[in-house]
């Protein structure tokens, strides 16, 4: 097929305080005697959010560990022990940042599909619709809340489960999630969202379609981190719209040299998505001049730590593992350096790269 045809989320809901609304819209999904599983990011354990959810019956909160980015074992976990509780679940619902999101999505994936995650990663791999699943973002940048793929570290990779049976039926964006969230944090998540405007827009892969939401999308960014002095409710209502419209934007054209890169660190340090892209797309002036100036001028605005020296101790086999890891993101390569791009890109000049951060 020429053009991709690609399916989207089902329902929408937007605006302060719709996650009050929640026990109503997952009502109709409810079978009978089935739970509603809630998987919440761990840092609401105790907090006010998780009184708010409304689970009831035989429904279940498991507060996930997200210190770590979701792993296939993980998954597996999480749905065997639900199979093994209750057989069947009315649904998932993950409530937290990119990383309780992609576990919902999983998990969702994994209750009506057999084996294990890891033998879904991949492209088209899934075989069967998942159990009902929503997604509350309490971070905004990602676009795990629109994306068709949940990103796994399984045995032998990082890849994701992509399918036309990965996206939510249901998300749920209520800016107020977001208040509080630590300005680091949501800086690195943010720029996530502002570094997939910036590959997508200057990427080879660029159509109207991706243009449109890509260029709102880095519009909001830029009046939160580049025009605005402070934070405030404001800035999440445009960070979690700009997260959204980043997301559409990369589903119909591709990410660039920053997630390539961030991807070798990630899957050999275990360095986290939005920091990593942050701690690669600093020193990426040659491939994103403008885009990468614009990012040094709202680190220092907003105060923003970067890690350093992160690659200062690694070993030969190290970088090979790494370089062989970003390597292999061909659609990415292709989307940021055109079809030659093995011609511009090779283990020499990502080496050097790598030894900068
Ligand atoms: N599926 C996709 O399309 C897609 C796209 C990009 C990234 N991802 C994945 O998303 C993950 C990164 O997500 P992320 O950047 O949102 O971070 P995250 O979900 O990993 O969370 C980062 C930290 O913030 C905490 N946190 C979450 N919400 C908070 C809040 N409101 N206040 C305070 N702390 C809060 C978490 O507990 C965690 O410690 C990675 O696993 C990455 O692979 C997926
Ligand atoms: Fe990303």
């Amino acid at each position: 097929m020429n053009f991709r045809n690609f399916k989207m989320i089902g329902y929408v809901i937007y605006g302060r305080g719709a996650f009050n609304q929640l026990d109503e819209i997952v009502q109709p999904n409810r079978k009978a005697g089935a739970p509603m599983v809630f998987l919440v990011d761990h840092f609401f354990e105790g907090k006010p959010l998780a009184s708010r959810v409304p689970a009831k019956g035989n429904d279940k909160i498991i507060f996930v560990d997200v210190s770590l980015e979701p792993k296939t074992t993980y998954v597996d976990q999480i749905a065997n022990q639900l199979k093994d509780e209750f057989g069947v679940v009315s649904g998932i619902i993950g409530i937290g940042g990119g990383s309780a999101m992609d576990l919902a999505k999983a998990v969702s994936l994994m209750m009506t599909n057999p084996g294990s995650s890891a033998d879904y990663q991949g492209w088209d791999l899934v075989k069967n619709p998942g159990v009902y699943k929503a997604g509350i973002p309490t971070l905004s940048g990602t676009g795990a809340e629109v994306s068709r793929t949940t990103v796994l570290t399984g045995p032998t990779r990082k890849l994701g489960m992509n399918s036309d049976f990965t996206p939510f039926d249901q998300i749920v964006l209520d800016p107020e999630l977001t208040a509080n969230a630590p300005a680091n944090q949501r800086f690195y998540t943010g720029m996530d969202c502002y570094i997939h405007c910036i590959e997508s827009l200057t990427g080879t892969y660029l159509n109207e379609f991706s243009k449109s939401y890509g260029e709102k999308a880095l519009q909001l960014c830029r009046e939160v981190y580049v025009e605005r002095d402070g934070w405030d409710a404001t800035a999440d209502d445009k960070l979690m719209m700009a997260s959204y419209a980043g997301g559409m934007s990369i589903a119909y054209s591709q990410v660039g040299v920053a997630h390539a890169v961030s991807y070798g660190l990630s899957y050999l340090l275990g360095t986290k998505h939005g920091i990593g892209n942050c701690i690669v797309f600093d020193h990426l002036q040659d491939y994103y001049p403008e885009g990468v100036k614009e990012f040094k001028y709202m680190v220092d605005k907003n105060e923003i730590t970067i890690p350093k020296n992160i690659c200062a101790n690694l070993t030969e086999e190290q970088f090979d593992k790494m370089i062989d890891v970003s390597m292999g993101m061909k659609p990415l390569w292709e989307n940021a350096l055109g079809r030659d791009w093995e011609q511009k890109m090779n283990r020499g000049t990502l080496r050097k790269l790598y030894e900068r951060f």
